[in-house]
């Protein structure tokens, strides 16, 4: 036989080093709402306040665990990484539950409710330093009558309350605690709302989870803008890896000049755009990382308004390398090179897009006043489109000499368009003036009316003309106020 020495960790400095791994307080409470999603929960509350004694308190109604599943959920490495998972598992490590929690306290303690008995289990830093041992503490029925939310617990079939006390890493250096609590919460709502969007809002036939943040319900925030109807999705593929598939999804975001006030900084702000073009990568719906083109190309103006969806099943988990927050995903090199491949053809998109919002029209009548010709390869040109109807009647209305003025008029026009400045501008997310709401529907209503007049036609075509098809979504108040002259 060996020869051996069984060697334990120490529990005080494992523990304290374990709390420095690097969670905030937006990124732990979203790993404590990641075991509840694989509890099934429907519902989660996080309640948090600093009036009194500071404390987190988050609940969830799923399944609950008996008293020895909740003895080993406090366990650290609870779980073994290399097991298989439930499918819908967003857990990996087994260690979550408890190095988020105490990266951000020094007391943890966990309610579960399962076949009508409630059970608790805490892990109390003070109480293990004291004993130097590996001890979780079983609260009296007195110390959880008093823990945040247990009542509603105990209104619950089944469900699981994790408390946080003694916040002493999240409200360091607090000189005033309920202002500081705040300011550490300020993202959370954010946060909460981007990396659990699929969750919160209701897809593919599978209900909506309400999660609720002292009391105000998180709105599903979607990075592809696909409510608006100048999103491009582009043509999805499935890269089959080890027997699974990964479903890549990728989205052109609309020009700036199609978004609304709250769109553009559901997009990240002006500043975000470019900052988070690339993949977005969810593991089991669960967003675990974004922004980033994972150095397969460098960021660029050009792919600014792409956005990549892609969905990696936690079976994958040990190609990616993943870290305990889960917030850091490097993809294998399979993947890698097959969405290295993809990536040309969706900058291809998100360029037009950029340069020339007008191309988006499905209508296939459109009639632009400016068509993007390739002269040669590798190059091109835009040029004035003499067959747009208010052009052809113009130019018919007058004889030969004036024709030849007109053309020599628009080449002038043509060879002298600013390409830089208006790229540069672009590039910079200025708006042109003529894009801003109000006096854009002014405009758009008077242009209307011109080309109804000159060149003849009626109120049905002038909606597939050049500058009015751009901008669908005003179509009806146009409408309104050319049947109001
Ligand atoms: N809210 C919860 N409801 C039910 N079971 C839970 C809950 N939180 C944790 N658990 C159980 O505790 C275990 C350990 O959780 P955790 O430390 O986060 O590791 P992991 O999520 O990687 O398994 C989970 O696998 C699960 O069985
Ligand atoms: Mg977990």
């Amino acid at each position: 036989m060996r020869e051996f020495l069984e060697v334990i960790p120490d529990p005080v400095s494992l523990i304290e080093s374990m709390r420095a791994v690097g969670y905030s307080a937006q990124t732990a409470i979203a790993d404590i709402i990641d075991n509840s999603l694989s509890a099934k929960a429907s519902q989660i509350k996080i309640e948090y306040d600093a009036s009194r004694e500071p404390f987190v308190s988050i609940l969830d109604n799923g399944e609950g665990m008996y008293a020895n599943e909740l003895t080993n959920a406090m366990r650290h490495g609870s779980s073994n990484p290399n097991d298989a998972r439930e499918i819908n598992d967003l857990g990996r490590f087994g260690l979550g539950l408890k190095t988020a929690s105490l990266s951000q306290c020094r007391k943890l303690t966990v309610v579960s409710k399962k076949g009508g008995q409630i059970y608790a289990r805490c892990w109390d830093l003070d109480y293990v330093q004291e004993r130097n041992g590996w001890f979780v503490t079983i609260p009296t029925k007195l110390e959880l009558e008093e823990l945040p939310l247990f009542k509603s617990l105990v209104d619950q079939e089944a469900g699981t309350l994790v408390v946080w006390q003694l916040l002493d890493k999240l409200m360091s250096g607090a000189y005033q605690p309920q202002d500081e609590m705040k300011n550490r919460m300020r993202d959370l709502v954010d946060h909460l709302s981007f990396v659990f969007h699929r969750f919160t809002e209701k897809e593919d036939g599978i209900d909506p989870v309400d999660i609720f943040i002292n009391g105000v319900k998180l709105h599903p925030v979607d990075p592809f803008l696909t409510k608006n109807s100048f999103t491009q999705p582009l043509e999805g593929q499935r890269i089959p890896v080890n027997e699974v598939i990964i479903n890549v999804q990728p989205y052109v975001l609309p020009h700036m000049s199609h978004l609304n006030i709250d769109e553009i900084q559901l997009a990240g702000g002006k500043d975000g755009l470019r900052h988070n073009q690339g993949f977005y990568i969810y593991r089991n719906r669960r967003l675990v990382i974004w922004g980033t083109w994972f150095r397969l190309v460098p960021k660029e103006e050009f792919y600014k308004l792409t956005r990549v969806k892609v969905d990696i099943p936690n079976t994958l988990d040990h190609l990616w390398s993943l870290d305990i927050k889960k917030s850091v995903a490097y993809p294998p090199d399979v993947i890698r090179n097959r969405l290295k491949e993809l990536i040309p053809h969706f900058a291809n998109t998100s360029r037009t897009t950029i340069t020339y919002p007008g191309r988006k029209q499905k209508n296939i009548s459109f009639e632009p006043i400016w068509v993007r010709t390739e002269p040669s390869h590798g190059t091109f040109r835009y040029d004035i489109n003499i067959n747009h109807p208010a052009l052809l009647e113009i130019t018919n209305r007058i004889d030969k000499d004036g024709q030849q003025s007109i053309q020599f008029l628009m080449k002038l026009i043509e060879t002298a368009l600013p390409l830089e400045s208006i790229y540069s501008d672009l590039c910079s997310d200025r708006r042109n003036d003529f894009e801003l709401e109000g006096e854009l529907i002014k405009q758009l209503v008077e242009i209307a009316k011109k080309l109804i007049e000159i060149a003849g036609i009626n109120i049905t075509e002038v909606f597939n003309l050049d500058p009015i098809a751009r901008y669908p979504q005003h179509h009806n108040k146009i409408i309104e106020e050319l049947s109001n002259e």
